[in-house]
């Protein structure tokens, strides 16, 4: 399995999950330094310290290979209260040339549920004003990077927030009141893509949302108009908004039954339909289940899903195996969600996320064995390469995550990286690094673009 030369083969991170530093440098905190974390999990604080230790890590990411390197910049790094933070700039800057020098093309989400804490006390997405000031910080980052960086993402994984808010730590509100969030999110995600295009800059720009085909739990027609449901609220809502600049019709009407429509103006009709996307990022770690609304009784995780009473409830697929954190594991639904996200849109695709969560241990003599880890990108990666085959375009893979760092609401204890940081939920440790088996099964791959039989 060859891949196109250009292809760019990567790898993921967000800002508050690796640097640490929290309040160095002028940084202001963000809704992930205050929230309440989960009693036996890690804050972010000090993170995986990558923020003072960047230059071992961009060695490494060379020396694995990378191509790419997605990774987010901290809104309360540069900004607080509308006014720009040097220091936090300058971080970027060192970093994004240091990327450079090393041919690392960087990936750059603006924006990873990491909300300036400030913003958030205002009322955060709810209110209006937040979408001028996330145009504001954008244009700094344009202004500064604009000429470096040729790939923008707007907005991390919006219809997680949307849906899952509470767990992740970005908004523990109604449905009315997230869905106005998620409005203003929509509607600045649009407003920064048309400055975008509007100064003319060199690179794409485009949405990350948490795509997931949804499967029906049974060939009953109910259970089918179910899996239809639940995808329009979970998926389309967010590409139809980014690609076309309209709300999906079935999503809306979703809505409209659980009276969580929000108010949408006609100024904000037309910002949304003057600011689509150039390229579709998305994350990928598995699909849904759903069958018709039948219980009563919801489990909400990010990945496990839920249920809205009349249109669709969450199940278990009894036909995929889990990971150790319970998430189950479809690489043939990474194929089917390839296939179906660019049927209906037509754009160049970008894998940012795609990983397994495990709890890797360091051996005596300093190696981690994660052949679980290696069979699970092995396995996604044959079925992209298919998805190829069928036709889709995909320009790139940057798998979650590059170098381990602090789970959304699971602590370290969850680990995704190709680079192991010897640290644990209790205790900071030496913070060393130290490369896992995937790590050098990924370099050969990156080496030899691609995969064969045997491996
Ligand atoms: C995605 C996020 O939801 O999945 C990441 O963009 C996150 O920030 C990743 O870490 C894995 O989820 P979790 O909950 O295992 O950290």
């Amino acid at each position: 399995m060859r891949f196109p030369t250009d292809f760019l083969w990567g790898a993921s991170t967000s800002a508050y999950q690796t640097e640490g530093a929290w309040d160095a440098d002028g940084k202001a905190p963000s809704v992930q330094d205050m929230k309440e974390i989960p009693d036996g999990t890690s804050d972010f604080k000090v993170a995986v310290d990558h923020y003072h230790r960047f230059e071992e890590d961009v060695r490494l990411f060379k020396e694995l290979g990378l191509k790419a390197y997605r990774f987010s910049i901290s809104w309360s790094r540069v900004m607080s209260n509308g006014k720009v933070n040097p220091k936090g700039l300058e971080f970027y800057k060192k970093f994004i040339a240091l990327l450079k020098e090393n041919e690392i093309e960087p990936i750059v989400t603006v924006f990873h549920f990491d909300l300036p804490y400030e913003i958030h006390e205002k009322g955060g997405w709810e209110n209006r004003e937040t979408i001028q000031a996330f145009a504001d910080y954008c244009q700094l980052l344009f202004d500064t990077f604009g000429q470096e960086v040729n790939y923008w993402q707007t907005i991390n994984e919006q219809n997680v927030m949307a849906l899952a808010g509470s767990i992740i730590g970005t908004s523990n509100k109604s449905m009315k009141e997230k869905f106005q969030e998620n409005h203003h999110m929509l509607v600045a995600q649009a407003l920064v893509t048309k400055n975008y295009h509007d100064g003319n800059y060199p690179g794409k720009i485009g949405p990350a949302p948490n795509i997931a085909s949804v499967y029906a739990a049974s060939d009953k027609p109910e259970d089918q108009l179910a899996a239809m449901n639940m995808s329009a609220l979970r998926n389309w809502l967010f590409l139809d908004a980014a690609v076309y600049g309209v709300y999906n019709h079935n999503a809306w009407h979703i809505l409209s039954k659980i009276n969580a429509c929000p108010e949408v103006t006609e100024e904000d009709k037309k910002i949304m339909l003057e600011g689509t996307c150039d390229y579709i990022a998305f994350n990928y770690y598995n699909t849904m289940t759903v069958s018709a609304y039948y219980q009563k009784e919801n489990k909400i995780d990010q990945q496990s899903g839920f249920g809205i009473p009349d249109f669709f409830q969450a199940t278990t697929n009894p036909h995929l195996p889990m990971t150790e954190f319970g998430w189950p594991i479809d690489p043939e639904g990474f194929r089917y969600t390839l296939n179906e996200i660019y049927s209906r849109y037509r754009l160049p695709l970008l894998i940012t996320e795609n990983g397994i969560g495990a709890k890797d241990q360091l051996t005596e003599d300093g190696k981690i064995h994660d052949k679980y880890r290696i069979d699970y990108l092995k396995q996604h990666i044959q079925q992209m390469y298919l998805a190829m085959e069928d036709g889709v375009e995909v320009i790139g893979y940057c798998p979650w995550s590059a170098i381990d760092l602090i789970s959304t609401h699971e602590g370290i204890e969850k680990r995704y990286g190709f680079i192991y940081v010897d640290r644990t939920d209790d205790s900071l440790n030496t913070l060393d690094r130290y490369k896992k088996d995937s790590f050098y099964w990924y370099q050969k791959l990156i080496a030899e673009n691609g995969l064969n039989e045997e491996e």
